[in-house]
């Protein structure tokens, strides 16, 4: 390695809370894993080692579906495989269509498709703000948002931010800036630790009361959470996103959607008013300085929206129930498990990150795959193992899970 790249890299590595939690990664086999094979949600890491995975976001299981991949050759052979204008030159029609069935399923009138949220967010925040706007996170909230908030902020902007639910100090904060034009609140849909739904009711008083807009990322609701919950379809149904669960209209929102996770393919969306998507297409830059999803994406979620016409409601049902199993079978062995929606994401409090280390590595060994949140991507006292739970996970795959905690607590290594 050369000098100046090793001196560089150590320094990013001795001040950058990233160094640390790239340390604690280092000493996890559940980190960085190849999948040499994959077998339904079994994953080969060698020829006698396979685990169960437990740290995918699938939620519908359309990656492993046989029915997704139908319409990807027919596409491309529509389009190539990556016309690579950016979205201000040109967009293949398939945009259109995909746009427009989008705005239809979650009640928007207008929809623009971009590849990530994570671009959506960078794009559309600075550019909703300006120089002189406000922008309020919610501290639980997704990190890219505080990304594109601080790209904000140095253009002039200013980031203020509130705990998840504290309504007295957001309506603080909307006081104190209660003459400026330009506040966007921002929240996660679906938490992506807590599997919490953001309290869209109060936010939308206080929004409506001061005259702010909701930017709500919704990357893991859309395609799990929907219309009408009911003690039959408890997450609702047609999987339209956390609006539509609350049953309100859009009116004071902005709300981004992912694909990449209960769609398998790599796209978000922006929902909106006609008025902000023509704002949006002209001020937010990756719609001009970026590039656009590969063609093979766009088909799969056409074909991934057909599915869920047709099964969502059965993979939402098989995602309620695998999820119910796993959190009883865990809370029984006196697992404290941070969930209080039933979104197929439970947090298993561990509490400490040397307890953490020595428990990822115990459920490797065990055969079974998890998200591990070590100090300091969580504050001390509050590292988890995340699950994540998807429709292409069996009874089985959760009966595992349960017995390799269970073990865990057997052997005493907590
Ligand atoms: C809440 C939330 N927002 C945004 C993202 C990033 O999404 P994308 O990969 O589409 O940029 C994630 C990814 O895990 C997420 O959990």
């Amino acid at each position: 390695m050369n000098q100046t790249e090793k001196k560089l890299i150590k320094i990013n590595m001795d001040e950058n809370r990233r160094g640390l939690i790239r340390k604690m990664f280092g000493k996890m086999k559940q980190y960085d894993v190849t999948a040499k094979g994959i077998q339904g949600r079994k994953i080969k890491i060698s020829d006698n080692h396979w685990v169960i995975d437990f740290a995918s976001c699938n939620y519908l299981g359309l990656d492993l579906d046989k029915d997704m991949s139908n319409t990807i050759l027919k596409e491309i052979d529509n389009w190539g495989v990556h016309p690579s204008w950016c979205r201000l030159v040109a967009s293949p029609d398939i945009y259109n269509h995909l746009e427009q069935k989008i705005s239809k399923l979650i009640g928007t009138e207008s929809c623009i498709i971009f590849p990530t949220v994570t671009l959506i967010s960078i794009g559309v925040l600075p550019a909703l703000v300006g120089k002189t706007g406000v922008l309020i996170l919610d501290k639980s909230a997704h990190e890219t948002m505080y990304e594109a908030a601080k790209i904000a902020r140095d253009n002039g902007a200013v980031l203020e931010s509130f705990k998840q639910d504290d309504f007295a100090a957001l309506e603080r904060i909307l006081i104190k800036h209660r003459d400026n034009p330009r506040i966007v609140i921002m929240v996660d849909g679906v938490y992506s630790m807590s599997g919490d739904y953001a309290n869209l009711p109060e936010l939308v008083k206080l929004a409506k009361k001061y005259k702010a807009l909701i930017y709500i990322d919704d990357a893991h609701g859309f395609g799990v959470v929907g219309e009408k919950p009911s003690k039959k379809y408890p997450l609702g149904k047609k999987g339209n996103g956390i609006v539509k669960y609350y049953g309100l209209d859009y009116e004071n929102i902005i709300y981004v959607g992912g694909c990449s996770k209960a769609y398998s393919s790599l796209a978000a969306f922006i929902g909106c008013s006609q008025v902000m998507s023509a704002f949006i297409k002209a001020f937010a830059t990756p719609y001009d300085l970026s590039g656009p999803c590969p063609i093979a994406s766009l088909a799969t979620l056409s074909q991934g929206l057909k599915i869920n016409e047709k099964r969502g409601e059965k993979f939402r049902l098989k995602l309620w129930n695998l999820t119910q199993k796993a959190l009883k079978g865990l809370r029984a062995q006196g697992y404290t498990v941070i969930n209080r929606t039933g979104f197929p994401i439970l947090s298993v409090h561990i509490g400490d990150t040397a307890k953490l280390i020595k428990t990822a590595n115990f459920l490797f060994k065990e055969g079974i795959l998890v998200t591990v949140a070590p100090y300091p991507m969580m504050k001390k006292g509050e590292e988890v193992h995340r699950i994540s739970i998807t429709a292409a996970n069996t009874e089985e795959d959760v009966g595992q899970l349960i017995a390799a905690f269970g073990k865990i607590r057997k052997i005493n290594i907590i």
